[in-house]
């Protein structure tokens, strides 16, 4: 779950995040410290701030990441420098400020942003969460405050942070330095600080710290997984007690799924394989069948009630395409067997591209999946399905679109398709070398 926090400096953004985070014990981040982190590479290189061109060339070189000091605080690295204090200085401010209205820091900043969303629950403060980085953000905030109070509160952390500062920092030279800032960051043409349409806005002028959590915490979703239909609950339970008890199914991996939309992929030997897949799978998952399948009696109802969509001999693919990206817009999981048939002798065959395509398009990570022992029980020459074996389905680590996106489109989709092959292979290979440790 994603709790975005927008607003200018000085509204006790940072303060009220973190305490968020704290009470819901989910993962702080604040993505000025970033910015902040790579204006300090920038200064350190002594490149000149002013030169889109030369600073955007030392994004590659810049090495961020979040540890804990000594003391166990927080603290910031740039390439291997602890860099907490230094970041925060007026002379960091104004230049964090200058080069995040620079497009490729922006769009290499938000990449790693958004990388670290998928990584936890978290609560992420800053300019653009709610309407840039993550637009479907499970909870959206934007803090203001009265331009003297927040001025004043900056004077006053500027003070405690920096005491040698504090004989020439003025009130009225804080105040005008955050209104060139707001004044940078509300109107730059990329990203500009504004609020999302469907955040809240919360005035903090007049309001405690411990006053603003509590009504950003009111905001919070007690769960975060959309409850199933109760039909498709019962199916599911039914079909994963009755994989239990003949076939002794054992699912791995499970960590690696989080809610929302995706392609769960897997390999395809055999009919029992899409009920495996979605009984194994925590979240409701939808597929697509035959239409002649509907007009079975009982089976037609049962693979409706599990989110199953007819699909016609006649409908055309860019049809059926267009309907699954429709569905991946509305937050769905899509299962999708890759091979595009079952397997005829079991083995793992070449992978169809449109899988692919349907990720790029939809911007929306893929979830591998194997499965094995389902060949065995229930094979493609085979009438009569066997009632006992032994299956086992392990999930692996999502595949992101986005790590294919600075890729022509022909080649990001053949990339995207390689990786997919390989993650079900090594998946595959995890399971014979005796499932140890977490899933790849
Ligand atoms: O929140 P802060 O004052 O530490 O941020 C420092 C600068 O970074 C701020 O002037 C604007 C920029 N910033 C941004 O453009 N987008 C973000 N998500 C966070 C910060």
């Amino acid at each position: 779950m994603i709790v975005a926090i927008d607003g200018p400096s000085g509204t006790g953004k940072s303060t009220v995040a973190k305490s968020v985070a704290a009470r819901l014990g989910f993962t702080f981040f604040d993505t000025g410290a970033m910015y902040r982190s790579f204006a300090y590479w920038i200064l350190k290189n002594g490149v000149p701030s002013t030169h889109p061109e030369e600073v955007s060339k030392w994004i590659s070189s810049f090495q961020f990441s979040i540890t804990k000091n000594q003391e166990a605080e927080r603290a910031y690295l740039v390439n291997g420098i602890d860099v907490t204090q230094e970041i925060r200085s007026p002379e960091i401010s104004s230049i964090s400020s200058q080069i995040a209205t620079y497009p490729e820091v922006r769009k290499a900043m938000v990449k790693m942003q958004r990388r670290f969303g998928r990584a936890s629950n978290a609560v992420f403060e800053g300019r653009d969460m709610g309407t840039v980085v993550f637009p479907d953000a499970d909870v959206k905030i934007f803090l203001t405050a009265n331009p003297a109070i927040r001025a004043e509160r900056r004077y006053k952390e500027l003070v405690a942070k920096f005491p040698d500062l504090s004989e020439e920092l003025r009130l009225d030279q804080v105040m005008q330095e955050m209104a060139d800032r707001d004044q940078n960051d509300s109107n730059r043409s990329i990203s500009p600080l504004r609020q999302a349409p469907d955040a809240l806005l919360i005035d903090t002028s007049d309001l405690t710290i411990d006053q603003v959590v509590e009504r950003i915490l009111a905001q919070v979703p007690k769960n975060s997984t959309p409850p199933m239909k109760w039909s498709y609950r019962l199916i599911h339970s039914l079909a994963h007690f009755f994989f239990r008890a003949f076939f002794r199914l054992k699912v791995y991996g499970k960590e690696h799924l989080r809610p929302g939309a995706g392609l769960l992929i897997a390999n395809h030997t055999s009919n029992y394989d899409p009920p495996v897949l979605s009984s194994s799978c925590p979240d409701e998952v939808h597929f697509l069948a035959k239409e002649s399948l509907f007009q079975v009696p009982l089976l037609g109802s049962l693979i409706r009630i599990l989110n199953a969509h007819p699909v016609s001999r006649s409908s055309s693919d860019l049809h059926v395409l267009k309907e699954m990206i429709q569905m991946l817009s509305q937050g769905k999981k899509l299962i999708v067997f890759p091979e595009g048939k079952r397997s005829p002798d079991g083995t793992l065959h070449p992978f169809e591209r449109g899988f692919s395509f349907l990720s790029m398009k939809a911007k929306c990570p893929i979830f591998p999946a194997y499965i094995q022992g389902t060949y065995e029980a229930w094979p493609i020459h085979r009438k009569i399905p066997r009632l006992f074996g032994k299956i086992v389905c392990v999930f692996g680590s999502p595949i992101e679109w986005d790590d294919f996106e600075d890729l022509p489109k022909k080649e990001a989709e053949e990339a995207l398709q390689k990786r997919c092959f390989e993650a079900i292979s090594a998946l595959k290979e995890w399971i014979d070398e005796g499932a140890k440790g977490s899933s790849p």
